[in-house]
Order: C-alpha cells, then sequence, then structure tokens
C-alpha cells in the first residue's frame, strides 16, 4: 500500500499533461482559529506555542497547508480582525520569536502557512487612527474616512457589528465622523490615499520576507469606496455587503499589490469575495493579475429566512439548490481563475449542524459525507479544524455565554426594539459564529485538554466522546476518515483538476457526480437526507470499483443501475468503462 501511494505520488509530480499545475491548486488547507486550537500557559486562551506543540498532530493529518486566522496585536473587540500593529504578535498569543518558531515547525514539515491579510480596517487602537482622530492636519487624518459635521449628518451607512447599525461614529477632536463597515473600533482604512496603500504592501513585503506562503484577504471586496457617499439605492435594502462590495477602484487597487507585492513572491493569495461570479471571477483571471483564489457565499448564504437577521429555515435547505450553486460556481472558475471550497470556517455554525445532522444517531455518516464532498470537488478544500472530528454546535442558552461582537451587537438591536429576543436566541444556536469557535477537543481531560485555565469560550461538553485520544483510537472515526480521504484526494489528479459532472442531476436526495481526467473516472456520490435514497446511475459503465465508503456495508446496485444508499452514506467509486 505503502509503495502504491509513493508511486502514485511521484507519477503525480511528473505528470505535465495538465497545464498550469500550482502547489495551491493540489493542496488541502487547514484552517486553524488560534484562539481556540491549544493553549500552552494556562489562560484560557489558544496561543502559538499551544500550535507548535501539536504540530505533529497536523501533520498526521496530511494536509499541506494552513490558514492561521490574524494573530496580530489587537484589543480583541473582533478576535484579531480589529489590529492595533500589523507587525507584531497579540500578547495573548505568545512572541515574534514564537512566531518564528511555528513558521519553522511548520516548514519543516512541509506545510505551508497562509495568514490573514485584514485591510479593509484597522483597530482604533492603531498608532495611524490615534493620532489621525486627534487633529484633520494630522498626516494619518486621511488613511481614514472621515464625513465633516458642517456637512450636516453624514449619508447613512449601515454597520454590520454595531449596537445601532450605524457605520459613522462621530469625533469629538476633529468634528467629524468616521466611517465603520464593521464595529466603531475597527475603523476603515482609505485606499484612495497611496501613502496608506504603500504602507500596507511594505508591511506584507515583511510578513513574505519572513517566508509565509500567501494570505487570506480579509473583506476585500470592500477596500475601495464611492468616497462621495451617495444615498444608498433603495434596491440594495437588506443586502448592504453587496451594496459596500466591489467599489470603483477595487481591481486597480489589486492590480497594484500584486504589481508591488505578490508578483514578486511564489505565494497563494484567496480573497473573501463578496457578490455574483462575474464580480468573483474578477479578482482571479489570470488575465487582470490580481489574485489566486477566492472564496464566495452563496454556497453558506442557502437556506436564510429573507430579512431576518440569521434566521435558518425550519424546513431546512433545498439540495437542488445547493447543488446548483456549487456547480455553477464549479462551471465559472473551470474557465478562468481557481475556486475554493468550504462548509466551516470561523464566521460560521459548525458544518455538521448547519449542512448535516448532529443526532447521535447520524452525526458521524454525515459528518463524513460532508468530508467527503469537500475533498472531491474542483476546488481547494479549506477545511475548518474540528471539523474532522466531528464538532457540533453548543448551542448556547444564555446570552452571557456569547463572546462574537457580531451576534451581541445584533442582539442589542432587537432588543432596543423590543423584538423576539427568545427567537433571537433559538436562530443563534443553529447559526452563530460562536458555535465554530469552542475550543478544540483534545482528551477526555478537564477543559478537553485545550487548557488547564477558564477557557475563554465555554468547551463543548460533548469532548467526552468527541476528541482526537478517542479518534485516533478508532480506526472507524470520523477522524481517520478525514485522513484518508486526504490521501485519496492527494493521490489522485483527477479529483483535484477532473472535469465535474453531474448524475442524476435532478434526484432531490442526492448530490452525485463524476470528476475526470485522461480517461480516469471517479464517480463521487452524497446521500444528503437521513433516510434510504436512491441514484440512478444513468451514464455506462463495466465497473464500479470502490474507494471510499462512510460505512462498513457496500450500498446494493440493482438491475436498473439504481444505487441503494443509507441515509447519509457518501463513497467514491473508480469508474471503469
Ligand atoms: C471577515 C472575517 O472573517 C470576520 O471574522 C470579521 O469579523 C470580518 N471580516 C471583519 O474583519
Amino acid at each position: 500500500m505503502q509503495t502504491q501511494q509513493a508511486d502514485s505520488q511521484v507519477m503525480m509530480q511528473n505528470d505535465q499533461s495538465i497545464p498550469d499545475r500550482k502547489w495551491w491548486k493540489e493542496a488541502v488547507f487547514y484552517q486553524i482559529y488560534p484562539r481556540s486550537f491549544k493553549d500552552s500557559n494556562g489562560d484560557g486562551v489558544g496561543d502559538i506555542k499551544g500550535i507548535i506543540s501539536k504540530l505533529d498532530y497536523i501533520k498526521k493529518l496530511g494536509v499541506d497547508a494552513v490558514w492561521l486566522n490574524p494573530i496580530y496585536a489587537s484589543p480583541n473587540y473582533d478576535n484579531g480582525y480589529d489590529i492595533s500593529d500589523y507587525q507584531s504578535i497579540m500578547t495573548e498569543f505568545g512572541t515574534m520569536d514564537d512566531f518564528n518558531k511555528m513558521l519553522k515547525g511548520f516548514h519543516d514539515r512541509k506545510i505551508k502557512v497562509i495568514m490573514d491579510l485584514v485591510v479593509n480596517h484597522c483597530s482604533s487602537n492603531h498608532k495611524w487612527f490615534k493620532e489621525a482622530r486627534k487633529s484633520r492636519s494630522s498626516k494619518y487624518y486621511n488613511y481614514f474616512h472621515w464625513w465633516p459635521a458642517e456637512n450636516g449628518v453624514p449619508p447613512k451607512r449601515i454597520s454590520f457589528f454595531d449596537e445601532n447599525a450605524n457605520g459613522w461614529k462621530y469625533n469629538k477632536e476633529t468634528n467629524s465622523y468616521y466611517l465603520h463597515y464593521f464595529a466603531a473600533q475597527q475603523p476603515d482604512l482609505n485606499w484612495e490615499n497611496p501613502v496608506l496603500r504603500q504602507e500596507i504592501y511594505k508591511m506584507m513585503r515583511f510578513w513574505l520576507d519572513k517566508g509565509i506562503d500567501g494570505f487570506r484577504m480579509d473583506a476585500i471586496a470592500f477596500i475601495s469606496k464611492d468616497i462621495k457617499f451617495p444615498l444608498l439605492p433603495p434596491e440594495y435594502n437588506g443586502n448592504w455587503a453587496h451594496y459596500y462590495a466591489n467599489g470603483p477602484f477595487l481591481h486597480d487597487y489589486i492590480k497594484e499589490m500584486n504589481t508591488e507585492v505578490l508578483s514578486k513572491y511564489d505565494v497563494a493569495t484567496v480573497a473573501e469575495a463578496e457578490g455574483s461570479v462575474e464580480k468573483v471571477i474578477k479578482f482571479v483571471d489570470p488575465a487582470n493579475h490580481e489574485l489566486n483564489m477566492a472564496y464566495h457565499f452563496e454556497g453558506v448564504e442557502l437556506g436564510y429566512l429573507p430579512n431576518v437577521y440569521k434566521r435558518v429555515d425550519p424546513n431546512g435547505y433545498n439540495l437542488l439548490e445547493f447543488k446548483h450553486i456549487y456547480s455553477k460556481w464549479d462551471s465559472a472558475f473551470s474557465v478562468k481563475g481557481w475556486g475554493t471550497i468550504y462548509l466551516g470556517n470561523h464566521d460560521q455554525p459548525r458544518m455538521l449542524t448547519r449542512w448535516g445532522n448532529d443526532t447521535p444517531e447520524f452525526r458521524e455518516v454525515s459528518s463524513k459525507m460532508l468530508t467527503t464532498f469537500i475533498l472531491s470537488m474542483r476546488a481547494t478544500p479549506y477545511y475548518y479544524f474540528g471539523d474532522e472530528l466531528g464538532m457540533n454546535n453548543i448551542k448556547f442558552d444564555k446570552i452571557d455565554d456569547y463572546n462574537d461582537i457580531e451576534l451581541l451587537t445584533n442582539y442589542m438591536q432587537v432588543k432596543q426594539k423590543g423584538g423576539d429576543l427568545k427567537r433571537f436566541m433559538e436562530d443563534m444556536k443553529i447559526s452563530s459564529r460562536d458555535n465554530g469557535r469552542t475550543p478544540f477537543q483534545w482528551n477526555t481531560s478537564e477543559n478537553a485538554g485545550f487548557t488547564t485555565g477558564t477557557p475563554w469560550l465555554k468547551i463543548n461538553p460533548n469532548y467526552k466522546y468527541i476528541n482526537v485520544e478517542s479518534e485516533e483510537a478508532d480506526s472507524n472515526s470520523t477522524l481517520n476518515y478525514f485522513k484518508k480521504m486526504v490521501g485519496l484526494r492527494k493521490n489522485n489528479l483527477t479529483l483535484i483538476y477532473g472535469s465535474y459532472h453531474m448524475v442524476d442531476e435532478n434526484n432531490p436526495d442526492v448530490y452525485a457526480y463524476t470528476r475526470e481526467l485522461n480517461g480516469n473516472r471517479y464517480l463521487v456520490v452524497l446521500n444528503f437526507k437521513p433516510r434510504v435514497s436512491i441514484l440512478t446511475v444513468s451514464f455506462k459503465y463495466d465497473h464500479l470499483d470502490l474507494e471510499i465508503n462512510n460505512y462498513p456495508d457496500k450500498p446494493r446496485l440493482n438491475d436498473e443501475h439504481e444505487l441503494i444508499l443509507k441515509p447519509y452514506q457518501s463513497v467514491i467509486y473508480k469508474v471503469s468503462k
């Protein structure tokens, strides 16, 4: 088996038949939320030394790269997405020396590291803003967006994280309002100012020169604004993100960033992109010389009720729509650029609760089914830490248990309007971001082996049976399934580059597709329902050889070429003609 694997790796490395091969297309990325990964000093907060102590765990997963959420100095109003010094490390996370050791530790294990680049806004504690807010004549004033108070009240801009939903905040010393799309502690940077842009490029070079392997670009679609701040057109009511994103000079700025910085390094970049296919593709169209990969929101936004804050449709999501969305994005990226695939991250609830089924009966099988999906699509997988264990939403009952600024400010809004707070709390059990941020579950000891102190966010009590130690010992665990699935993807260029075609497209219960390259063909079959479902294999074949299965028993294939699948069953077959 080992030799076979080694052989296929050599073959893969040498395969020149595929145009434009890139390491970041072939990599499986593992996202680490450092605050919740592993605490080394008992303060209840994960840290860099904690990550260093678990490098071998990450290596054993088989992943090729990690994306680290922000680890820069920050007062943590938005857990590191409010940066007060881009070139130093958050005190709670450690020191620059720790960072250097961690980077080396990853690189020694042949794992690449990409970091968050958060440059739509900084922290109100950043030196730039502290100086800017003192006087209109400060050299930093123009690093931010201001509305002079003598011009009256600024045109309405909604903030995503403000209890009054107001995106402008009055600053007395300058008698002007500053813009903040996110919290008031996250003033928006003024990309119109070339001096600011150069500061950012310099900072990027600082990290790239240290040897990091790329950036995940936070809220990048928001950096360019119409600075005349016209009144918002009514058609965008309720969809502010859409209105704010993709401003007039966005692609000029990113092209400039590419020329000045990115083009000089062999790195991976991924845009947190907002908007339609046409808008998102612009970031990654090679002809534009901007970024490498983009992730869209259309998938994770499916299944919410309109005009209510994060209320998931009680009837669940429609699998046909799900299939349509992912197929649409596959086909867009097959022409230009390259996509990503994810179902969970630090801004999402746990994928198992949201997209699978976290009841004891179906927890493991549905988790494995979702893993099979993420690792068999034509796009770079961004797999969120903890999903390999089948972690699920914690579903807090009390508002005091929550930490997330987005949730807390939205709670205040509902409260101020006399809205239904009980309903809000129920909605948050399914959709809130803190569900995806609870500490990682290492073992059965107190606090799941995450910390010896008091964890910054409560730990899911199910750590007693969902944890690394127990799952490593169980050959049938979701953790071991994840490793197997990573191995399967990495040893098959077909699963990475192969063309994608849906099978039995209108099947409302089963998502199935083939992946095909140079005469090799795989069939991926995913039953998304908690019941037996049937797939009609609508193409001609000689044999179907099972490569992976999340059940001990094979699906039954009847004479009508129908596959009978158990609840949430997922299989991948090698197809021979
Ligand atoms: C997107 C990040 O992923 C999220 O966590 C953050 O709150 C906002 N951008 C603001 O930086």
